[in-house]
């Protein structure tokens, strides 16, 4: 027998196919009994005539219940009346495990229930469709730069100082070394990569022990960092734009159908695919002033900034040369200005608030040792980075995505929490 999966079914019209999964829905109706089968794949109506499945196995089909798994064996015929729709005629059902009041069911179940069922609310087809862009997001992701020269180089998580601030960092006791730290981002590490590589990139879970409590932080997330020898600030948002927009292409093309169920706006997507809008901090502050909001040059920006500055917009905006006062010691001094920094950040347009963020370095050893004696850190700790300028520094730059919410935007999700399996958030980490 022919084992087949339903995305496939096309291929097996007229033949005797086997399929394994799971009931999204069961009626019957008289004489025939109808079951909604979901492999992962995709999802296909089975129908049964009872009568001609014989009474024993009749018996058992009627035993299925919304969630159960089952091996079905039939026949694949398309639709009389739509074309592109399959459907199963019934031969055989096996029950695999009778699944008994499935609890998350058709009415509405508030978020909180949701989440603490979260093993089993991956299974409905809106948070399907979701993980299925998220997938198709990170081997974008990692297709642009495999395709642009840089190499996977794997950052790691336990670390023994801070990459983003000392404010939210968790603690991790570390045998007679004391504490460590779990990584907020590889960048530092990806500093020393270049100096090897070229190129690199990281991918993988990064950590705050953030106390905001929106749509858009999680405590645990997925963060690629990519940096580059020898790219400036100009090249390097170059590299960003080519990236997000080769993203969008790709999801638009592999994943229509999930983007269809999620009743995404696809023509805004596309949209989106057009050359990014470009301020200065200071544009945007002087752009908010004018829309009454009060706030200062030296500020930074909470989402409801983010969304009017991109309002009635289609393209995602550039944020570029910030305080030097309100960004990372990293990010390099802007020749022209020495109060700035060569840094940028992407927003998202639609509210879907900050994507990217990213910087050039700063390469030169004793501006960089100053920045840190002023933030007061310690020389001591850092020692290592500082050791990348001294033996063979170069201009280099490079920029984090953070994944969720490049997903969220695709996707049109409107909580970060969607685009995760398992979401952690500071009130949340079960299951
Ligand atoms: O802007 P961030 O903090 O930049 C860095 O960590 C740099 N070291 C990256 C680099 O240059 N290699 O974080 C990068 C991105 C943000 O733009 C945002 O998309 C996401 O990570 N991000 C979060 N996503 C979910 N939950 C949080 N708490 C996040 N904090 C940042
Ligand atoms: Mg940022």
């Amino acid at each position: 027998m022919k084992k087949v999966f339903i995305k496939d079914i096309a291929k097996h019209l007229g033949e005797e196919v086997k399929l394994q999964g799971w009931v999204r829905n069961i009626r019957s109706s008289g004489k025939l009994l109808f079951i909604i089968v979901r492999d992962g794949t995709s999802e296909i109506q089975a129908v049964a005539f009872l009568p001609e499945l014989g009474e024993e196995k009749a018996e058992l089909a009627k035993t299925l219940t919304l969630e159960s798994s089952l091996e079905i064996i039939g026949i694949p015929k398309e639709h009389p009346k739509q074309k592109g729709v399959y459907e199963l005629s019934v031969i055989d059902v096996k029950p695999i495990q009778i699944s008994h009041d499935y609890p998350i069911a058709k009415k509405e179940h508030g978020t909180d229930f949701l989440l603490s069922n979260r093993h089993l609310w991956l299974r409905s087809s809106r948070q399907w469709a979701v993980m299925k862009i998220r997938h198709t997001v990170y081997y974008a992701i990692c297709d642009y730069l495999n395709e642009n020269g840089f190499y996977r180089f794997d950052s790691p998580i336990l670390t023994p100082s801070a990459c983003e601030g000392t404010t939210t960092l968790f603690e991790v006791p570390y045998f007679d070394e004391g504490n460590a730290y779990l990584s907020q981002s590889g960048q530092l590490y990806l500093e020393a990569g270049i100096m090897s590589l070229g190129r690199v990139y990281d991918f993988g879970p990064v950590f705050r022990a953030e106390k905001s409590k929106t749509r858009k932080h999680l405590t645990e997330f997925w963060m690629m960092d990519a940096e580059a020898a020898f790219v400036e600030h100009e090249e390097n948002m170059k590299i960003q734009e080519g990236l997000i927009r080769f993203v969008i292409r790709r999801v638009l093309e592999r994943n229509l159908s999930d983007l269809e169920l999620l009743e995404r706006d696809t023509e805004r997507l596309k949209k989106a695919d057009t050359p990014f809008r470009r301020i200065t901090h200071r544009e945007a502050i002087d752009q908010l002033k004018a829309k009454g909001v009060e706030i200062d040059y030296n500020d930074d920006f909470g989402a409801q900034e983010e969304a009017m500055l991109t309002e009635g917009s289609e393209v995602p905006l550039f944020i570029e040369r910030w305080p030097k006062a309100i960004k990372a010691f990293y990010m390099k001094r802007d020749p022209e200005n020495p109060d700035l920094v060569l840094g940028n950040d992407i927003i998202a347009p639609d509210g879907f608030g900050e994507i990217i963020g990213g910087s050039q370095r700063e390469d030169n050893f004793d501006f960089l040792k100053s920045r840190m004696i002023d933030d007061n850190m310690s020389l001591e700790e850092y020692q290592w980075y500082l050791d990348l300028r001294q033996y063979g520094s170069v201009p280099h730059s490079g920029f984090g995505i953070g994944l969720e919410r490049l997903v969220a935007w695709m996707s049109g999700v409107q909580h970060i929490r969607e685009t995760i399996p398992f979401p952690r958030m500071i009130y949340r980490i079960y299951p």
